[in-house]
């Protein structure tokens, strides 16, 4: 996407300690509703409108993919309008494609329209090993053949073909990838033990919008392969991660703020954390007001929906340094997501990570540091803590965060929070 005009980029965030956080804001669309969104406009011939999309890198790294296969994309304010008319199966960009996990997204489309596709493994944030094997053995199911070498995977199929899917775990990007070639396959694909974030869901959503019949039954997705799909027009679901973020920071500084778009039945295991911690909340038609401090110590399993979010974890984890007593984080989804931990004991924590628990003894205060964002939200945890370590929190390396979160810097001063972004 091209920019809005506003700074993103820069070399760093500035964060002073701030009072409590008040007033409304909005959250924007979901990065990984809209990401598989961008991947399955290459499943039709005709222009997919998709409305409310943030501006964001990932977006924009994604429309430099679609350009690449071919596809035209335009963009008018927050709008962009998709024509895969023309496509072709270059192997894309490897240094744009290893920037982002949702690259392999494109596998689906391209090989339930082309048939062959070369692609680079994904990259993304280096929170685990995250491989693809998954989304290989669901392919293969379809009647894809693959080899994986040289950090690029082969893929090419006969004829695709409806077929039971069962994933041995429910990995989103697998499902997603699965769902979109099977809406090109010939007959029914049955998904077992597949995701069901509301991603997922929204993705199924903009699928039936271009004339795919896919549906959740029973805890398993359906899909009735199509000759072809049409056009469409689309609104992506808002964020539920920027919205908890926003929670979260509202909730560390005993705040009251509305949050407009906030999706309260996608947040139900965040809202129950605050609200067993101390932080009210009430939810509003179109929105969430959150409201007063959270203080007690909380224990929280990461886990897929309808469990805790994994991307939530992080920002969790700065609020749980400063309550009062000890609270545990077990993150079961990714093997290695604590990478804030090294940095929040640069703040004062006092973390100590046992496998995959982190156990979290809260302190008096956080002081502010020199901080690095090593993951998107990562950076979002650190953005909290600052808000509420004393003095001045400099965190380096927001590229990451900038991936994730439009803007964010403008949306928590607009709460009052006192964070400038270094140009
Ligand atoms: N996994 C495998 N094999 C596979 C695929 C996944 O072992 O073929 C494992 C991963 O290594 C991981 C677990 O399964 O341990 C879950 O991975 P999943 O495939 O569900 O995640 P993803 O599709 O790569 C999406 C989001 C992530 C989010 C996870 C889990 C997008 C673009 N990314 O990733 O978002 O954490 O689902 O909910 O949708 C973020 O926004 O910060 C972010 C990392």
């Amino acid at each position: 996407m091209k920019n809005s005009g506003k700074t993103t980029g820069g070399k760093c965030l500035r964060i002073q300690k701030s009072g409590p956080l008040c007033g409304r804001c909005a959250v924007g669309t979901s990065k990984n509703a809209v990401l598989p969104m961008l991947a399955a406009a290459l499943l039709t011939r005709e222009p997919v409108v998709l409305h409310h999309v943030p501006d964001i890198s990932d977006v924009s790294d994604m429309i430099s993919l679609l350009r690449t296969f071919g596809a035209r994309v335009s963009q008018s304010g927050h709008t962009l309008r998709i024509c895969a008319r023309h496509i072709k199966t270059t192997s894309p960009n490897f240094h744009i494609s290893s920037r982002l996990r949702a690259s392999f997204l494109f596998m689906g489309p391209l090989l339930a329209r082309e048939g062959c596709v070369t692609m680079p493994l994904p990259g993304g944030c280096a929170i685990g090993r995250r491989p693809i094997d998954l989304h290989l053995k669901g392919f293969e199911a379809l009647g894809v053949k693959s080899i994986t070498a040289s950090g690029h995977v082969l893929a090419w199929r006969q004829t695709l073909r409806g077929a039971a899917v069962h994933l041995a775990y429910p990995s989103v990007g697998a499902t997603e990838n699965v769902i979109m070639a099977a809406c090109l396959a010939r007959g029914k694909t049955v998904i077992i033990g597949g995701a069901c974030e509301p991603e997922v869901c929204d993705l199924i959503g903009l699928l039936t919008a271009m004339g795919a019949k896919a549906e959740v039954k029973d805890g398993r997705i359906e899909i009735e392969g199509a000759g072809q799909l049409h056009g469409a027009e689309y609104t992506p679901i808002p964020d539920r991660i920027e919205a908890g973020t926003l929670m979260i920071a509202a909730a560390v500084t005993g705040g009251d703020v509305r949050i407009d778009r906030a999706p309260h039945k996608h947040l139900m295991q965040v809202t129950s954390k605050l609200v067993e911690a101390g932080a009210e909340v009430f939810p509003y038609p179109g929105g969430i007001r959150i409201y007063g401090r959270a203080r007690t110590p909380m224990d929280i399993v990461s886990s897929p929906y309808p469990g805790f979010p994994t991307d939530m974890q992080a920002q969790f984890m700065a609020a749980c340094c400063v309550l009062g007593g000890q609270s545990t984080i077990l993150e079961t989804v990714f093997e290695n997501r604590f990478l804030h931990v090294h940095e929040l004991i640069k703040m004062g924590a006092h973390i100590d990570v046992r496998g995959n628990t982190a156990v979290i003894t809260g302190v008096g205060r956080l002081c502010g540091a020199e901080v690095k964002a090593t993951d998107l939200r990562a950076g979002a945890a650190l953005c909290i803590a600052g808000l509420i370590a004393d003095g001045e929190t400099v965190i380096q390396d927001i590229r990451h965060l900038d991936r994730g979160y439009e803007h964010i810097e403008d949306k928590l001063s607009s709460l009052g929070a006192l964070i400038t972004r270094e140009v």
